[in-house]
This record gives C-alpha cells, structure tokens and sequence, in this order.
C-alpha cells in the first residue's frame, strides 16, 4: 500500500488557506475556539504560510503529543527558533536538543529556585517604591520591567555597566523580534536602513555586551561559587571540557529573556486582574501574605496560570514518518497545534471551567495534561519553576506593602503582545501603602547584592 494510502486526517473548515491565514492572524483563539466546539478534540486546518495542520483539546491527545519520541515530532522548525538562532533551544530537536536540555535543566531545578528569592524580592520592592498611592495605574509596566531586570541578573548575572547597557538595548530589540516571528519577509536584512538591518545591527551589539559579560565571568576568580545561570552554564562548559562558544550562549540567553520575560510580566499582570475581581480571594491572600503561609497563594498562580494562559498555543510537527492519533495517521509535515487554552478551559477536567476557584488547587497538584500552562514532555518550559517563584514573591512583596482595592469594573479583555496575551487594560490596580511596621518589607543593601 502507497504511503499515501496510509494517511487519514480528521474533518476541520473547509475555508480557502488564506482565509484560515486571516483567522488565524486576526482572532487565532476565538477561531480555534469555534472550530472545537463544531469538530470536537481534533480538526484538520490548512493554514496560508503556516501549512496543513491538526489542533487538539484535551488530556488524552496532550499525553499522546507530549510523550511521542522527539524523533517522530519535531518541534524546532519555527519563526520564533529561526529568529533567535542556531544556539536557540527553540530552534533544536533531538539529540541537539535533549542535550540542551540537560545542560540547562539543573540550572532551573526547583530547588534552586530558593537562591534567587531575595533577589526578586529586592527588585519588586525597588520597583514598588514608584508606585502611586490610591491612584488607579496599569500595573503591566512595572512588572515588565521587575521581570526584565530579575531575568538580566539571575540568568545574564549582569550588574553594572553590563546591566544597564542590557536593560536599554533589551526594548528595541524585542520590537524588532516581534516583528521578524510576525514576518519573516518583511524583516530580512535589506541593508542597513531597513527595519531588517537596524535589527541586525542591534542583534550585533547585543552579542558585543555578551562578550563582555562572558569574558568577565570567565575572568571571575569566583566563578564557581556564582549562582546565576550563566555562571552555571559556563562551569558545566569548563567542567566537560567544552570551549566556550560566545555566539551560541548568547542566542541561548536571549532565548531565555525572551521566553520568560514577557510571559511572566502578562502572568502577573493577569494574577492582579483576577485577584481585583474576587474580593473573596483578595482577602485570603492578603491575610496569608502577611504570615509565612503560601499554600493559598500557589494555587491562586496556579488557577490564573489555568484561566489566562499567557501562551495560547504550542507546537510539534510529524517527521519522517506518519503519526497515529486518536485513529487518524498524520502525514510527515503535518503541524499538531497544543491548544493549551481549549485544554485548560475543558471542564471535563475542570469542572466549572470558566469560574476562577483557586480552590480546586488546594492540597492538589495541578494534572500533568489536561493544565497544560507551561507545554509538557520533553519540551515543557524549563522556566517554570522560576516564573512561580518569582510570581509568588512578587505577590507576596505587594500584598505585605500594600493594600490592593478590589473593584467591580468589568473584566479586561485580552490584548496579544507579540509572544503573550496581557490584560487590555494593562491590568489596572490601585494600591495604598500599608503601615511600615506591618509590611515585613526586608529590603536590605545585602539582599541587593546577593547574587
Ligand atoms: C508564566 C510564565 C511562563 C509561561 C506561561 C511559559 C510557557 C511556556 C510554554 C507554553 C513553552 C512551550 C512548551 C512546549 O512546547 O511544550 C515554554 C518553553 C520554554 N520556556 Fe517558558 N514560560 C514561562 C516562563 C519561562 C521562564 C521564566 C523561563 C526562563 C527563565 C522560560 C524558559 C523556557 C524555555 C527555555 C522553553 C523551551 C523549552 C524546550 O524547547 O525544551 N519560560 N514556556
């Protein structure tokens, strides 16, 4: 029997692909959404530019995805792996890939999470100390820029001139990223005028500080008792003898500033978002985080992180060979869409998914796939033990410091930032500074030197 012969794909819109483009581009989620509720699980789409795809929903296809061999679904052929570089995790697939994998794996261990707490809190209280009192703001800004600085001190381990020279080119150059994952056309390099090459010329200037800032941990006569991930993965380079390859740790950095960056920031801003709307959730939290309890506060992460998934959607492609799935045999190329948001609101799982009950967290770990917030397998996001911490210890400096007004406006909207959704409105808060002798606020000069 022919290859051909073999394949089967499941019913999906019948639309023109470049209609299905123009969804996708415009209204991906509310598309998609409609497209489960009319072909259930699974449906086939063509898409314009993106090429023939299956979307799934649910536990029981996720743990299919998520377990199949990295040889039989890739998942580095994309804009986002093809825009950050050779040395981009997000660009590298099996053994390249698992490889990757385990250099950066124990840098991100959970448990060593623990290290950089004070950090997070130093630089959330340093951003705090801006905050207008009683004066409604869109809180989005201030956790980009915690998020931005967090990620440059305890990955990049970069402090002083290094630090500032990151945090100012950092901006530019994710706009330029952003637009170049949107259209990878538009933005080639067309000479040093175009938007492409003014790109290109910031992406140089970014490995030139790398350069430095690796040359000055390598010259570090403490390098090995450093606790930022850079140092980390240096050592374990030094450590197998490997040289040190500047070009690749610098793609590898950026990917990591870009995938936990904004991702984190839109998180946050969602937690503030929802915790306004639910005084009865706001008054539990805010009771816990003047203890050291922080039971509440986990599952309260975890059910935004469940409800407002920053990230919409994940991906894996069929290589080499067909895939079987639920009955249906997926040609090679074919493009399986994680559709991690249509998971996380299934209430099959979720019983009253769409109401925001942090209870069903309490004393339970969220199910491996059918909350699905951060991917899963082999390619499930090695910052996530990070983004909690650092969303539990910024939200628990806020709530020691100030009290935060719930409100009865109507929930905001979603607004797409290029990688991550965010609330429209930015998340609106308003906050009034508590008492100084209750605020257990321990910001201290030596926490800010700590790492
Ligand atoms: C709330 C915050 C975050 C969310 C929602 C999130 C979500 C995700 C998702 C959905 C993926 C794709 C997983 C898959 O395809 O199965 C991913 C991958 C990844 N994330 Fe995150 N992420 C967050 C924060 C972070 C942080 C803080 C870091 C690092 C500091 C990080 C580093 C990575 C890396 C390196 C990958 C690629 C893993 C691989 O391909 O093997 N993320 N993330």
């Amino acid at each position: 029997m022919s290859a051909a012969a073999d394949i089967s794909l499941p019913p999906g819109p019948r639309n023109p692909k470049r209609v299905n483009a123009a969804l996708f581009l415009a209204a991906r989620n509310r598309a998609f959404h409609r497209w489960h509720q009319q072909y259930g699980d699974i449906f086939f789409v063509d898409i314009a530019g993106f090429g023939p795809a299956v979307s799934i929903r649910g536990a029981e296809l996720h743990r299919k995805v998520f377990t199949a061999k990295g040889n039989i679904l890739h998942a580095g052929d994309n804009a986002l792996g093809r825009t950050l570089g050779e040395g981009s995790i997000f660009s590298m697939d099996e053994e390249e890939h698992l490889a990757e994998r385990r250099k950066l794996l124990p840098p991100f261990h959970g448990e060593r999470m623990r290290s950089y707490e004070n950090l997070v809190e130093f630089e959330a209280n340093r951003e705090m100390d801006s905050w207008p009192s009683n004066e409604p703001f869109p809180t989005i800004k201030s956790f980009n820029r915690v998020t931005l600085r967090i990620i440059l001190r305890a990955v990049f381990g970069a402090e002083g001139r290094e630090l500032s020279q990151l945090e100012e080119i950092i901006p530019p150059i994710t706009r330029y990223g952003q637009m170049r994952v949107a259209s990878e056309r538009l933005m080639r390099d067309y000479g040093r005028h175009s938007p492409g090459g003014r790109g290109e010329a910031l992406m140089a200037r970014f490995h030139e500080i790398i350069r430095n800032l690796i040359d000055k941990h390598l010259s570090d006569p403490d390098l090995e008792e450093r606790i930022d991930i850079l140092a980390l993965m240096l050592n374990t380079d030094l450590k197998e003898g490997r040289a040190v390859d500047y070009q690749a740790t610098g793609e590898e950095l950026m990917t990591i500033l870009v995938a936990g960056h904004e991702t984190t920031a839109s998180s946050l801003a969602w937690t503030i978002e929802r915790v306004t709307r639910h005084p009865e959730v706001l008054d539990r939290l805010t009771v816990d985080a003047r203890t050291d309890e922080s039971e509440y506060r986990l599952a309260v992460i975890n059910e935004v992180l469940r409800i407002r998934p920053v990230i919409g959607m994940t991906g894996r492609s069929v290589f080499a060979e067909n895939f079987e799935l639920d009955g249906w045999k997926l040609p090679a190329g074919t493009r399986v869409i994680c559709n991690i948001r249509e998971t996380n609101m299934d209430s099959n799982a979720h019983p009253e998914a769409d109401h925001f009950n942090p209870d069903r967290y309490l004393g339970k770990k969220p199910d491996t796939y059918s909350w699905i917030p951060f991917g899963g397998g082999m390619r499930r996001c090695l910052g996530a033990a990070f983004a909690q911490m650092e969303m539990d210890i910024v939200l628990r400096t806020l709530l020691r410091r100030f009290d935060l007004a719930a409100t009865n406006r109507l929930a905001e909207g979603e607004k797409f930032k290029g990688l991550a959704y965010a609330p429209s409105k930015g998340a609106v808060a308003m906050v009034r500074p508590r008492q100084e002798a209750d605020t257990g606020n321990t910001r201290t000069p030596v926490q800010a030197a700590a790492i």
